[in-house]
């Protein structure tokens, strides 16, 4: 299969790029190279004879057009998106164009590649998006595809609007679409301003580990490549118009997980003396901090058979381990704009 892949140069379009040419499938990485990208990510198939890279943004319909006529995917698995809630909060702009108008160029550039092409029954739009458009969960209960929408963030509220324009253009002009939400995801190549990392990063460095609030918020973890394969399913195996929750099966608290990455490296780079844990520190809160995500994993594990294949200490232990073994990967990343520093407070000027 032909596969065009937006926002191959994140986390985890980089995941699903390296999974897709391991499989056999043909690429083309479509990345605009925002602040959030590395193609060290995907150095491991740069060479690979199946894989092209193309310097594109979203929002650039001509471009995304240009892009369709010259590679003719047979699917469109479309990931990128500005994707840091913090960064939302700071500057909503960015999520708007990107998230809303790049979808719908996107949706907009398929179409009409589509339509040329003769409606291909099998070509499909794949468009990846967060169980965060579903709001925040109290102690019990668990999201299903059939929850109402209920964003909360800059974020959440640009990616529900994004999976409406999607299944609009499913209803309104038969384009064939699939959709996925899935739960938090952690592991190798996760940008260094994301929750995991910055805990990895500040234990090494022997900085204060910041969790926001009292660290009650529960979030369902998802190993990268457990997501990567599912996603790989859904485009091949998917339904026609249906969506798909993936979860890991994983909810810990933000503390329970905190304490876990720290025990961990406890283990694999003992400190003279205490514990990475010593360095944990309650700071400000997130405005509109959601409590609780989980996902029901009951349609993907029916219908398609997937689940994943680590529990959230193995895919941790994996990650960290990463982290340990790639430390010029995430060096140079560290200069990058806003890295280590605190964002989100709510306390920026309006756009
Ligand atoms: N990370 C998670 O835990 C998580 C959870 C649920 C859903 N998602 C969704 O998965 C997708 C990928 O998330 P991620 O964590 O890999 O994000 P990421 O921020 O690591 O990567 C996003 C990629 O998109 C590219 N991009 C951004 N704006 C672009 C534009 N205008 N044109 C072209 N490319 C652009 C960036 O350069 C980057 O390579 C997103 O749609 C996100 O909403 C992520």
């Amino acid at each position: 299969m032909k596969l065009l892949v937006t926002g191959g140069a994140g986390f985890i379009g980089s995941a699903v790029v390296r999974q897709a040419i391991a499989a056999g499938h043909e690429v083309v990485n479509l990345d605009a190279l925002t602040y959030a990208a590395c193609l060290d990510n995907v150095a491991s198939v740069a060479d690979a004879p199946g894989y092209a890279f193309e310097q594109a943004d979203i929002r650039d319909r001509a471009a995304l057009e240009a892009v369709f006529a010259k590679h003719q995917p047979d699917a469109v698995m479309h990931l990128a998106a500005e994707s840091h809630v913090d960064r939302s909060i700071d500057g909503p702009g960015d999520f708007i164009e990107t998230n809303i108008t790049g979808t719908f160029n996107m949706l907009e550039a398929a179409r009409k590649y589509w339509i040329e092409a003769g409606k291909p029954e099998a070509f499909r739009f794949h468009h990846i998006s967060t169980d965060e458009v579903f709001g925040s969960l109290g102690a019990t209960g668990q999201f299903t595809e059939t929850t109402p929408y209920d964003p909360r963030s800059p974020y959440s509220a640009s990616k529900a609007a994004s999976d409406h324009l999607v299944r609009a253009w499913a209803e309104t002009y038969g384009l064939p679409v699939v959709l996925t939400n899935c739960s938090n995801n952690y592991g190798p190549f996760h940008f260094p301003e994301k929750l995991v990392p910055v805990v990895i990063l500040n234990a090494l460095a022997g900085k204060p580990i910041p969790i926001y609030g009292d660290g009650s918020n529960v979030r369902d973890w998802l190993y990268v490549e457990d997501h990567a394969d599912a996603l790989l399913l859904v485009v091949q195996k998917g339904e026609l118009g249906r969506c798909y929750n993936i979860g890991g099966e994983n909810e810990r608290s933000n503390l329970e997980l905190v304490q876990t990455i720290c025990a961990i490296l406890d283990e694999k780079q003992p400190l003279e003396s205490g514990s990475y844990a010593d360095l944990i520190t309650f700071v400000t809160d997130r405005p509109g901090h959601d409590a609780r995500y989980a996902i029901d994993p009951t349609r993907i594990r029916e219908e398609l058979g997937w689940r994943p294949s680590v529990t959230v200490e193995q895919g941790l232990e994996k990650t960290v381990q990463w982290y340990l073994d790639n430390r010029p990967w995430w060096q140079a990343l560290q200069d990058r704009a806003g890295v280590g520093t605190r964002l989100g407070t709510g306390t920026a000027a309006a756009q």
